[in-house]
């Protein structure tokens, strides 16, 4: 989704406003502009396409003088990604250039009346209501014109906004929508994301809605609408600049896909203390858990697929039914939600519009709410009940994997801590399980040093048309997350079926050579995805299997298998998915794709 960068200090703002925005190119984009004020004027420049154009146009920022700007990365919503509509967007008289993130809902009706007022629209953008609107109200001082805009929009957004008057401030506000302040020694600055802060602080103020900045290059001031001013506790990011670079790898989903053993480890270990879990300050004792009738889970995506998992292992491990929904679905159906309803939401950046939507809609109805999200202060952190951090660092690459396998390791987690609560796990059950958890991150390490095989027949398979993944159980459910990770980064169709459902009418689709990939891990289920993988191999399919080591039960079927070190059944999606996010990194690397920013997606859905 967008991205958005505001400086003001004493460097010059245009190269540190591409800067940022490069940091922020993973979000998903296509075009880009700065505004940085300068001798009375507001300079401006935007072009579509990727950043290069408008690192080009401005000769890396050079020509474009001043200290105080902003700057956007556009992934179009009202309107082609074209030069017009790119941000910044000017008013009329061009006394203000306005950068946004979200979708205005009724800036339809606004720019009706706005027009009846004579105002003249250049672009189809929902944005260039905004700094028309801002131009509308002005009337000499922006805290009240800032009110008055926030009063008039509706909607989910950030903003990021410079007036030709008052070269010393620029001003920013969010509503529902990702907007961080970076606080610099001598300046200051505004982000979508603090990867794009790490570079100059990282001391930071998490903004709370319609909050409004003044941000000048020594001072940042917050008020409310009622123009009261708000103090804000700066908060310490750990995430050093490193995190958010490449490190010598060629893709960041490489390196996150590398990391991952390093990031379970980081989010299981502070919890995992002499023998017990240790869940942060989520108390949970056994009568409060008894009182839960439902756990649902909600999410979108990969962190969805968390939660298919999470569905057979918390069911077990609790006997309180789960339901999982995909947030999208779950805000409209009218859930049967209570205050005996616990409700998990997951989710990688905390600011899923859909999630954050979904969410609400669960405390609204009573629901208890505990987030598992990776981003310190982003929006479902704060609005909790309870969270859960996944301390997997930033995330980059558009397509998860350190994200996803945290989730999982905080899944393990919860499980293993309710089922030793109500009783359904003997002493030397819970140990065992504490034990393979403890040693999960050296088997992820141990798992990730067969990727030659795997780049190897990716160089050999890359080119089929379409894939389908099968499995049972938790099989099936990191099937799916699979045959996701390899339709978005590679652009290959493929989709993932519960073993037994194949034959209920997606078998006709099975012939010579189509990619079958089985996933045969649930040792009580293997007889009957192994008859699963026989019915494809009839039909002539070419069947790539994932199997535990040791286990030779697909070895007469399969063409070739890909095998994981063995773990207690609950653990053993964290080490079944490796083989799947390689195999599909290695394709979408053999097909020459844009394997960080894969077309049309976004890192960060912060629209509905
Ligand atoms: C896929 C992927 C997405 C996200 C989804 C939810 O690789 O990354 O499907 O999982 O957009 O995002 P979060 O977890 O940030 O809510």
């Amino acid at each position: 989704m967008c991205g958005i960068v505001g400086y003001v200090g004493g460097k010059a703002a245009a190269p540190v406003l591409l800067k940022g925005l490069a940091t922020l190119e993973y979000r998903g984009y296509d075009s880009a502009g700065i505004a940085v004020w300068h001798n009375n004027k507001i300079e401006m420049v935007k072009a579509a396409g990727k950043l290069q154009v408008l690192r080009q146009l401005t000769d890396e920022g050079q020509s474009v003088p001043g200290f105080m700007g902003i700057g956007h990365t556009r992934w179009a919503t009202h309107g082609e990604p074209s030069d017009v509509n790119a941000h910044p967007h000017l008013s009329s008289s061009g006394r203000f250039a306005v950068v946004h993130n979200g979708i205005i809902e009724n800036y339809q009706q606004l720019k009706n009346r706005l027009q009846r007022r004579g105002y003249e629209f250049v672009s189809q953008t929902d944005t260039e209501v905004i700094a028309q609107l801002v131009e509308y109200y002005y009337n000499g001082d922006m805290l009240d014109t800032m009110i008055k805009l926030l009063n008039a929009l509706e909607g989910a957004y950030s903003l990021g906004i410079i007036c030709l008057d008052d070269p010393e401030h620029f001003y920013a506000v969010r509503q529902d929508a990702p907007l961080v302040v970076g606080l610099g020694q001598g300046e200051n600055l505004i982000a979508s994301d603090v990867a794009a802060l790490l570079a100059y602080t990282q001391e930071v103020y998490y903004l709370d809605d319609r909050e409004i900045v003044v941000l000048a290059a020594d001072k940042v001031e917050i008020y409310d609408t009622n123009r009261d001013a708000v103090e804000k506790q700066a908060q310490h990011i750990d995430w050093d600049v490193s995190a958010a670079e490449k490190g010598g790898y060629e893709h960041f989903m490489f390196k996150e896909i590398m990391e991952q053993p390093d990031s379970v480890r980081k989010t299981l270990s502070p919890r995992l203390q002499d023998g017990q879990i240790k869940l942060d300050d989520f108390n949970i004792d056994v009568e409060r858990l008894a009182n839960f009738r439902k756990i649902y889970i909600v999410a979108c995506g990969s962190s969805y697929h968390v939660a298919a998992v999470a569905k057979y292992i918390l069911e077990e491990a609790t006997r309180i039914p789960v339901e999982v929904d995909i947030a999208s679905e779950f805000r409209y159906r009218g859930p049967i939600i209570g205050e005996d309803t616990l409700m998990i939401v997951i989710s990688q950046s905390g600011e899923t519009a859909d999630t954050i939507a979904a969410m609400r809609e669960g405390r609204a109805h009573g629901a208890h709410v505990l987030a598992i999200v990776n981003v310190l202060g982003s929006t479902i952190a704060r609005e909790a009940d309870d969270v859960l951090y996944t301390w997997a660092g930033p995330e980059i690459a558009v397509a998860t994997t350190k994200a996803y396998s945290t989730q999982l390791a905080v899944i393990y987690l919860l499980a293993l801590k309710f089922a030793g609560l109500l009783g359904r796990l003997t002493e030397q059950e819970q140990a065992e399980c504490y034990q393979a958890l403890v040693n999960l991150p050296e088997q992820l390490e141990r798992t990730l040093q067969d990727k030659e095989k795997i780049q190897f027949l990716a160089s050999q398979l890359y080119n089929k048309h379409s894939i389908f993944f099968i499995g049972r159980n938790l099989d099936y459910a990191v099937a799916m997350e699979g045959s996701l990770k390899l339709k978005e980064i590679s652009y290959i169709h493929s989709e993932a079926y519960a073993g037994g459902e194949l034959k209920h009418g997606t078998i006709s689709l099975i012939e010579p050579g189509t990619l079958v990939c089985t996933l045969a891990t649930c040792d009580r289920l293997i007889e009957k995805i192994k008859s699963n993988a026989e019915e494809v191999k009839a039909r002539g399919a070419y069947l790539l299997a994932v199997a535990v080591e040791g286990d030779e039960r697909l070895a007469g079927i399969a063409d070739a298998i890909f095998y994981v070190p063995k773990t207690l059944p609950w653990l053993q999606p964290s080490l079944t998915v490796i083989p799947l996010q390689l195999f599909a990194y290695y394709v979408a690397s053999q097909k020459g794709c844009s394997i960080d920013q894969p077309k049309n997606l976004a890192k960060s859905v912060t629209v509905e």
